[in-house]
């Protein structure tokens, strides 16, 4: 086997920026040398730190940039911490990409809906930079983003231009009294983007925040193989070969999701 075919082993990538996006949250911008990110919006990657570990992190950039990778990451243990201090120059591994992307040609000449909550945007920015690139071959494009205090939210400076290629709702659940945006929880404001029609739905959250969106869509009269939701699960070789990332239904998050339509999988497999 050659050695770029064989999954386990890492290819190297130089970190070349570090934005801080919120208290918890940075954007690393890898520059890959020897070889091109290929990929599609909602892959991820295994994000391997010498002497840490590795974790899984879905690829932030836009797939038309081959050459660089973002990875926005929310501090929670060992690996995503230890990111954190990573410093221009800095040298790590990138295994993947892997899984099974949003299904872009389901959404093509439809309405589209995105909605990410918390650190869920950052699975999501990959396929707004791809719609905001390709804006005319879709329909109406909603963007809502729910956060929960002001100094939670990531890509501030991306909301504007953004919005100059589609409809860009924020809403905070814990607003401050200056916050001058939408308020309460994502699902409080789907009333004025859910269209219906072939609209196709992509989200990305918190487990417990996706089941809700879930449940509300469908209630709202969009049928389950219009919804795709991006579910992270604990993962380990990232190829379903080890079955630590197993949900009901017998799929293995990392090779046949992290994508699924509400057709293949139950709300409980969401929610858990
Ligand atoms: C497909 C996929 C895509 C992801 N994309 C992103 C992303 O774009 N940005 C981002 O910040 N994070 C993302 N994550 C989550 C990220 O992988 C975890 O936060 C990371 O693995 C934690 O590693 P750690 O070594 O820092 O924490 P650890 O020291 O391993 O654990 C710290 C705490 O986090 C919990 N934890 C570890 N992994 C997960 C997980 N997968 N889900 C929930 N809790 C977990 C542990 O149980 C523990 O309580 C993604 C996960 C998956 C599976
Ligand atoms: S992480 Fe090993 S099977 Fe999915």
């Amino acid at each position: 086997m050659k050695t770029e075919e064989n999954p386990y082993i890492p290819k190297s990538a130089t970190v070349v920026a570090v934005k801080n996006e919120s208290l918890e949250t940075k954007t690393l911008r890898l520059r890959l040398y020897n070889w091109r990110a290929q990929f599609q919006p909602g892959q991820f990657v295994q994000l391997l730190l010498p002497g840490v570990g590795e974790a899984p992190f879905c690829i932030a950039s836009s797939p038309s940039d081959q050459k660089h990778m973002d990875l926005t990451i929310i501090r929670r243990g060992l690996v995503t911490i230890a990111s954190h201090y990573m410093r221009p120059g800095d040298v790590v591994g990138i295994r993947g990409p892997f899984g099974r992307p949003f299904p872009i040609s389901r959404m093509v000449g439809k309405d589209l809906l995105i909605v990410g909550t918390g650190i869920g945007i950052a699975a999501l920015r990959s396929l707004i930079l791809f719609v905001a690139e390709h804006r005319e071959e879709f329909g109406e494009v909603d963007l809502l983003y729910g956060a929960r205090f002001p100094e939670d939210l990531v890509y501030r400076d991306e909301m504007k231009p953004w919005a100059e290629k589609m409809n860009v709702k924020v809403t905070l659940s814990k607003a401050s009294p200056e916050w001058g945006g939408l308020r309460g929880r994502v699902t409080d404001h789907l009333g004025g983007v859910v269209r219906g029609g072939e609209q196709v739905a992509v989200l990305c959250g918190s487990p417990m925040v996706m089941h809700s969106i879930s449940a509300e869509l469908l209630k709202r009269g969009l049928k389950a193989d219009q919804v795709f939701v991006s579910l992270e699960r604990h993962m380990k070789c990232g190829i379903g070969k080890c079955a630590r990332c197993l949900i009901p239904g017998g799929w293995h998050v990392c090779r046949d999701g992290p994508v699924f339509s509400l057709d293949e999988i139950s709300l409980e497999a969401i929610g858990e």
